[in-house]
Order: structure tokens, then sequence, then C-alpha cells
């Protein structure tokens, strides 16, 4: 059976018992408190809370998909035949209140485990054909916290009919899942093996974790469930190497080409490169921070191997081409071969030079230890890993990820006392993690240059039209910065344009207010809010103009503002430039 036709049946499965099919959302989440998507149940995460209704939004408590997903905790095993970054995970759930869980019941109400289990094990046994005999399951064995999962037990020995000794009873670390995040809907979960290869999980979400770490128990459980896509492909298709299934069949041949006989790296190389692409699709751009740092990294990883061995671009050109062949039909995204291609080539000149000096460094050294290691990457650019499969096995035998840790960290204790000692060291009169002040006179300027970025964002979406999104903000007190999303470098009218607009708002002397809301109900207002920026529940909307709802700027924002704009006084467009690709960058100051 072919991916394709594993995706297919199961969202065909899952839809003729009452599920709506909800495409997969993007590899950048909404849920603040993780990097990016690793399940399928985090676009739904407000569903299982009760905040939002399936029903109304989907017009059925249950749902399947298949999602895009990216995990950073298995990085280190790339390379090997099971792990990957980035891959696909087909999911059903339900988001209660629970209904007969009747697996003949195929209504629109919600269902728990009884119905989960069934359903599992009729796709598994009857569409996918597998021999039962090949079938194990594992249950929730209970602790002091959390007790026995008796009920899914139950079902599976007397209902199904799993013998006892194909059960088995797994611990917290194996058979509870959740929350992603820090806090979030988790609960105890039954897995399905196949030949001794777990390929589904069912969570039962029973539980609320909460930030303080306390399990509440929820009021409407709802069900969870993950298949990864391309091991079960492995295990329907007979091979016990995910890079042997059609999933990825074209590309490993395109890819060892290139490099005929270093297996590890062309499985590394296939899945980086697609892992890459699927995250430049969705936005993410490399950087230094969060899922840009991630990015980054396997990209120049790639990019290390293709110095390495000396492979021609051409190859990440054709690689392109089989990815967005082979995925185009299902996220139609990948289809940007262009963008992702210039963003490669970006960051290739970026790493070119710095890697390039960096191997000739890296030779020098007949032992590199942390400390060496931490200066490698300071200087170069060069992650630890890298250094690692750069160096000679001679000269890394020594080297432990936790004394590169040790060294990081004294790093950043120095850096934070030379920033104290640049604030005096007492304390700031202004720090809301965003805008930092010294004293009095700092953060009546870092104040008046944040107004004016509203204003900045404003007439840049005016001049350079509405598709113009925040990506960045830097303030301090000598200037502001501002990235944003446009492709081209801006004209000297159009900068112009833009700086005279924001001066004419704060010669209107307009006053600057803000609205204290819901998140939910602040998103209906139409404030523009940060690129996937970390919100809490209740929010501030600021806004200049008479009221909200005709206001020319709205943005979700924690403050502080000036009180009337022409407390800027004057504001001037000092640069424009590339920050990344398609990303634009503003330098600006305000004068009195
Ligand atoms: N959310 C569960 C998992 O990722 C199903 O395993």
């Amino acid at each position: 059976m072919s991916s394709s036709e594993i995706r297919q049946k199961f969202l065909e499965f899952f839809k003729n018992k009452g599920h709506a099919i909800v495409p997969s959302s993007s590899l950048i989440p909404d849920d603040p408190s993780v990097l990016l998507t690793t399940a399928g149940m985090q676009q739904f995460k407000r569903y299982y809370t009760g905040e939002l209704d399936a029903l109304k939004d989907f017009g059925s408590q249950r749902t399947a998909s298949c999602q895009k997903c990216f995990r950073t905790s298995d990085i280190e095993e790339v390379g090997d035949q099971t792990h990957l970054t980035f891959f696909e995970m087909l999911g059903n759930f339900s988001f209660g209140p629970v209904g007969s869980d009747n697996p003949e019941d195929f209504s629109k109400d919600g269902y728990f485990k009884r119905s989960s289990i069934y359903w599992a094990y009729e796709f598994v046994s009857q569409i996918l054909e597998i021999n039962p005999a090949r079938i194990e399951v594992s249950v929730f064995k209970g602790d002091e916290e959390i007790p026995f999962d008796k009920e899914s037990y139950k079902i599976w020995h007397e209902e199904i009919g799993i013998p006892k000794e194909k059960i088995i009873f797994g611990n917290r670390a194996d058979n509870f899942w959740g929350p992603t995040g820090d806090e979030g809907p988790c609960g105890p979960c039954t897995e399905i093996y196949v030949d001794g290869v777990e390929i589904w999980n069912l969570v039962f979400n029973e539980y609320y974790k909460e930030k303080g770490g306390e399990y509440r128990k929820v009021e409407k459980p709802g069900v969870d469930t993950g298949m990864g896509l391309e091991r079960l492909t492995a295990v329907l298709q007979g091979v016990d190497d995910v890079f042997q299934t059609d999933i990825f069949e074209s590309l490993v041949l395109k890819i060892k080409e290139s490099i005929p006989s270093h297996d590890r790296i062309v499985r590394i190389l296939a899945d980086h490169l697609r892992a890459s692409v699927f995250l430049i699709a969705d936005g993410v751009r490399p950087s230094n921070k969060e899922a840009g740092y991630i990015l980054r990294r396997l990209l120049r990883r790639i990019l290390a191997y293709q110095l390495k061995y000396d492979i021609h671009a051409d190859l990440f050109t054709e690689s392109m081409e089989i990815i967005k062949e082979k995925f185009e039909k299902i996220y139609p995204e990948v289809k940007e071969t262009k963008i992702i291609l210039k963003v490669l080539e970006e960051e290739r000149l970026k790493f070119q030079e710095a890697v390039g000096r960096g191997i000739k460094e890296i030779e020098k050294y007949k032992e590199i230890t942390g400390a060496v290691a931490f200066y490698l990457y300071e200087t170069f650019g060069l992650p630890f890993e890298l250094i690692k499969e750069l160096a000679s096995e001679e000269a890394v035998k020594n080297l432990l990820k936790e004394d590169f840790d040790k060294e990081f960290e004294k790093h950043q204790e120095i850096s934070r006392a030379g920033a104290e000692k640049k604030f005096g060291g007492h304390g700031l009169v202004l720090d809301t993690g965003e805008l930092k002040a010294a004293n009095e006179e700092e953060a009546k300027k870092v104040v008046r240059l944040h107004t004016a970025t509203h204003l900045l964002h404003w007439a840049l979406r005016r001049v350079l039209g509405g598709e113009v999104r925040q990506m960045g903000s830097d303030i301090n007190a000598e200037r502001l910065r501002f990235d944003f999303s446009f492709n081209r470098k801006m004209t000297p009218e159009e900068i112009k344009e833009t700086e005279d607009l924001v001066n004419q708002k704060i010669k209107e002397d307009l006053s600057v207010n803000f609205k204290e809301m819901p998140k939910k109900e602040a998103e209906k207002t139409g404030a523009l809010s940060f690129f996937k920026a970390k919100y809490p529940e209740t929010v501030k909307i600021y806004y200049i103009g008479e009221n909200l709802e005709n206001a020319f700027s709205k943005e979700f924002c924690g403050g502080p503002h000036v009180g009337r704009t022409s407390e800027i006084g004057g504001f001037k467009i000092l640069k424009e430039e590339a920050s990344s690709a398609g990303v634009r960058r503003i330098r600006a100051v305000v004068e009195s």
C-alpha cells in the first residue's frame, strides 16, 4: 500500500464515522508554549479546553487530520533507520462531551475509550489488513498520581479479545502523554504495536496539567490519537527503514548519486532537506533564535556536508523538485521552490565563509575541548554537532556536550552581568521584556520610539500594501529597528512617503489608548498581532484614533505608549535594508 493510499484510507475511514476532516495546520503553531507543531492535537488544544466549539467550527465534535509535525527531540538520532525531524501524523480526535461511546454510533457526538479502541483495531486489522497475530498493545499501569487505566485494559482484553500476554503495562514515561508545552490537556494512553514497532498512540485526555504542575480531572474528556505516517508505511511496505518507503525512495536515490557510500549522511540529508522545505514553506526563516535557529541548524548541516563531500548545488534544485512532486497535492505550500532555494542560497552565502574558515581552524587543534568548541561556535557559527562531525575522530574523542553547555552558560552569565552593568546594576525603571530602560530619560525615549513603531507599521501597510506584516521589532534608547515582510528594496519615494505619513500623524496630536479584553474577542477587532507572538488569555489592544472601532492603527500590545502622538516629536528613517529572504529592516529615530 502506498503512503498516499494510507493517508486517504485513514481520512476516509474516520469520515465515515462522523469525523470532520481538517487540513494540517502550519508548522508554526498558534500555541505560544511550543516552538513548532509537534502533534496533531496541537491545533485543537482550545477545543479540548472548551474555549472553542468544534461543532460550530467543524460541524462535528469529531475530527481527523494528517498533520505536519516537527520534533527536535530526535535530531541527534537522525541518520539511523527510524528517526526523523519532520514527519506526518495521522490522527483522530474527539472533544466531548462524550456521547454514547458506542462504536456503531457514527454521529457528530464526542466519544471516548471504547469507540477509539474499536476503530483503531478495525482500521489496523481490516483496512490495513494487518494480521492480529502481529499485534500487541500497551496500557497505562498507574502510579501514585494517576490510576491504572482499567477501562482500556478491559476493552482490549474482554471485548476485542487481545490475549493477556499481548498486553504490556506501561509506566508514566511510556503510557502517559502530554501536555505539549507546560500546560494543557493530557492523559493515559494505549498504544498499538505491530511486530514490536509502535505504530499508533491513543491518548485519553482525562486531565489538564496546570502551569504549576498539578493534574486536574476535566469535565469533558477528549481523545487524541497519533500515528506516524512514515513508520506505518515502513511496516506496511515490509521495510525496517523509513528511508526505504515510497515517501523517501526517489529523494534518497537522487542524493545517493552525489554521495554513494555514506548511507547515514544520505539519510540525514534526505530528512533535513525535506524538513527545511516544509519549515521554509510555512514561513520560518533562518535566524539565531527559536524556530529560526532550528532551521538554521538543519541548513547548516546540509551545507557543511555539501562542502565536505563537494556536492554540486544542482542536487538541491533537483531534490526540491522531487519533494515538490511528492507532496504538493497534499501540501500546496511546498510548490514555492524558488523561495525555498533562495533561502537556502542566502544561508549558504552567509555560512560559506564562516564555515570555510571554521573548518581550517578546526584542523589546527589536536584536541577540541568544550572551551575550544564554544570558541568555534561563537567565532564561526559552527554548531556543536557540526564541530563533532567535521573534526577528526581523534580530536573530539573526549568532547562532551555537557562541557560545551557549561561554557555556553558561563558565557551567558557574563553577558547578563554585562547587561546589568550597562543598566547601572540596580534594576531598570522600565522592563516589559520587550522594552528596557535604565533611567527615566531612557524610558521616555523608548516609549516614544514604541508608539512610533506602531505608526511606522501602519504607514508601511498604507504605502506598500496590506500584506506587509511585522516580523520583528527591537527598540533601545537610541533607535527603533523594525523588520517586516516585503520582498524588494523600498524606493526613496516610498521611504519618504512612509516617513511623511508618520510625521503627519504625529502632528495631528492624536490620542493613544488601549482596551483590555479576552484574546478571542481581541482577534475579532481586526487588530494586528505580531506574527505568532505569545499572548496571554487577556490582551491589550493599543489603538490610535478616536475609538477602537474606527482607529486606523490597532495592535495587540502590552504597552506602554505615549498618551498623544505629538509627544513623539519627529520621526526619521535612517536606513532601509534586507534582513533575510523576504524580510526588510528599517532603522529609525525620533527627534525632539
Ligand atoms: N498526541 C499523541 C502523540 O503525539 C497522539 O503521540
